[in-house]
């Protein structure tokens, strides 16, 4: 029995023309939505995947309003009302000298033209020895025309093979050097021609170990290597003991390789390096560390002990080189798809390990997040990237989205919860640290009301910068458009399709399918949607 839902009516619109596409269909629904514009750009994607939608038939029973559905501001208010979110944001948006979002950054040594930020992105697409390629070029060009005037790191680049999330993530080593210059200059002129000029763009890159989720050889090969066991995680990736467990002695070397890269960064011309702690990977592994033993678990200080080495390392071997860090300010437990697929908890798993969790699994206690940033501010870091949890293991806290990837789960709250989420935890450290210079991230849900959101959010000090992930695959250049006043181009808005997380994640390079005519007209398109409608 198909079950009433106006995600079931929407999908099935694809395949019946505009006079059947009713009654028999129609009469299923509970809450029939209107076809506009933004609809159509997705149904004429979804098209091929009818099938397997059809084939479910337990369609998301958590059906919650589109925001393209949320026609004007009121309304969108409303609906944050109605989930009891204190979410500000500007009816009216200010444009060119008057926008707070077109304000300057004053750092010690450097200034941001602006309070847009381009978040880190891979694309599982650089060549198997680790050195961009052309997607990769093209991806970071669309970077540099954003308009945003903060690029925090481009994407995870490895510090070295092991720590690689896939075969074809960049890797920063002598022989890459060249190549990972190239893009930044690429990017840089890129934005130089579109803007006139490029003295207030900042570039860093993103530096990592994949640890846990570590895929260096094989798309299909899981090699962790990990922090410390844990109970919901561990059997995911095959883990029964301590054999994947990095020593001691290991990570020295690693603080080694990522100070090593750092000095290559700098010689590549970039003027901060991230020292990821975020999404899972190593650092944020480190981060939650309680159960490990040795010098770098257990207490805050060893938990934090490689971090702190590391920017110890870079000061000593590159001291003009800036340092930021990206980190989930706070986890919940690992999700997995519960009988009707929304998510719920693993119930195997262990609280205790979640950096910035509250003991109850999905709750927060920002107590050790604030005394990292404090440490943060006793090492001279001025430039943090906050966002949450991981995108494997609990994604509706990382980037809410209304379609889940396909190895993922129906979303357990309104994706606008997820959102508020993170903004609000990211308001809290800012107030708690107003010295730091604080990005934030999780916007992308927002939708057409993102610049609304952003401009109040930074007119109001509750965060600094506004970062962008999946809206500019979407749309790149939604920053210019914004600072400079021009109507949003509604069609190019990102609506959380997720089609960049499934395809990786199937293998197949990732970029925007849905919307991007570059990635519609790939064969990788068709061959997501006969993945999809196979699942
Ligand atoms: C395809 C894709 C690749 C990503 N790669 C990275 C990455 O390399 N490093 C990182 O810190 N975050 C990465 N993220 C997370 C984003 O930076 C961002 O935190 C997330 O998408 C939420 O922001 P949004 O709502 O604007 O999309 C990635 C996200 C996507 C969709
Ligand atoms: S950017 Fe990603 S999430 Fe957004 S529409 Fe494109 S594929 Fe979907």
């Amino acid at each position: 029995m198909l079950r009433k839902s106006p995600f079931l009516f929407q999908i099935a619109s694809t395949r019946t023309s505009k006079r059947d596409r009713d009654r028999s269909l129609l009469k299923h629904c509970a809450h029939p939505i209107a076809i506009d514009q933004d609809s159509a750009v997705g149904i004429e994607y979804l098209g091929g995947l009818v099938v397997e939608l059809f084939a479910f038939r337990d369609e998301p029973p958590m059906a919650y309003p589109r925001i393209a559905s949320l026609k004007t501001h009121d309304q969108f208010l409303s609906r944050l009302a109605e989930l009891g979110l204190d979410l500000p944001s500007d009816e009216n948006l200010q444009i060119g000298d008057e926008s707070p979002l077109g304000q300057p950054i004053q750092l010690k040594r450097d200034v941001i033209g602006n309070r847009f930020c381009i978040l880190p992105m891979e694309g599982w697409d650089g060549t198997t020895d680790g050195k961009p390629s052309e997607l990769t070029r093209r991806r970071w060009k669309n970077f540099g025309i954003s308009g945003a005037k903060l690029i925090w790191g481009g994407e995870a680049v490895a510090v070295r093979h092991d720590g690689r999330a896939n075969p074809n993530q960049l890797i920063m080593t002598e022989a890459n050097l060249a190549s990972i210059e190239s893009l930044r200059h690429e990017l840089v002129t890129a934005h130089q021609e579109r803007f006139g000029n490029s003295d207030d763009l900042l570039v860093g890159l993103q530096l990592t170990h994949s640890g846990r989720f570590a895929r260096p050889n094989e798309k299909t090969r899981a090699e962790p290597l990990i922090a410390q066991r844990n109970p919901a995680l561990d059997p995911r990736f095959g883990i029964t003991d301590d054999s994947k467990l990095l020593s001691d002695d290991d990570l020295k070397r690693l603080i080694d390789d990522f100070v090593a890269a750092a000095v290559r960064s700098q010689r590549a011309g970039y003027r901060f390096v991230d020292v990821k702690h975020c999404h899972g990977y190593l650092g944020h592994e480190l981060l939650g560390g309680h159960d490990r033993e040795g010098e770098f678990g257990g207490s805050f200080e060893n938990r934090t002990r490689f971090l702190r080495e590391i920017v110890a390392g870079i000061r000593s071997e590159a001291p003009q080189l800036e340092i930021g860090v990206r980190v989930s300010l706070f986890d919940f437990v690992p999700y997995k798809a519960g009988d009707d697929r929304v998510g719920i908890p693993e119930p195997d798993a262990d609280p205790r390990l979640m950096f910035g969790g509250d003991g109850s699994g999905s709750g927060i206690d920002l107590s050790d997040p604030s005394r990292l940033m404090s440490l943060f501010e006793s090492l001279g870091i001025e430039l943090v990237c906050s966002t949450a949890g991981s995108p494997y293991y609990n994604p509706h806290i990382q980037r809410p989205a209304y379609f889940p990837p396909s190895d993922g789960y129906q979303p357990p709250e309104d994706p606008l919860v997820g959102v508020a989420r993170q903004i609000q935890t990211t308001a809290k450290i800012k107030q708690m640290h107003p010295n730091l210079t604080i990005i934030g991230s999780g916007y992308t849900y927002l939708q057409d009301w993102l610049p609304n959101v952003a401009q109040a959010i930074v007119r109001t000090g509750l965060a600094d910068s506004i970062g962008l992930g999946r809206m500019v695959l979407s749309y790149p250049d939604l920053p210019a458009d914004v600072i400079s006043g021009n109507v949003m181009t509604r069609k190019k808005i990102c609506r959380t399709f997720s089609d960049c997380t499934t395809a990786p994640r199937n293998g197949i390079v990732s970029g925007c399918y849905p919307l991007d005519p570059f990635y519609k007209a790939m064969p990788e398109r068709k061959q997501l949607a006969d993945l999809k409608s196979n699942a």
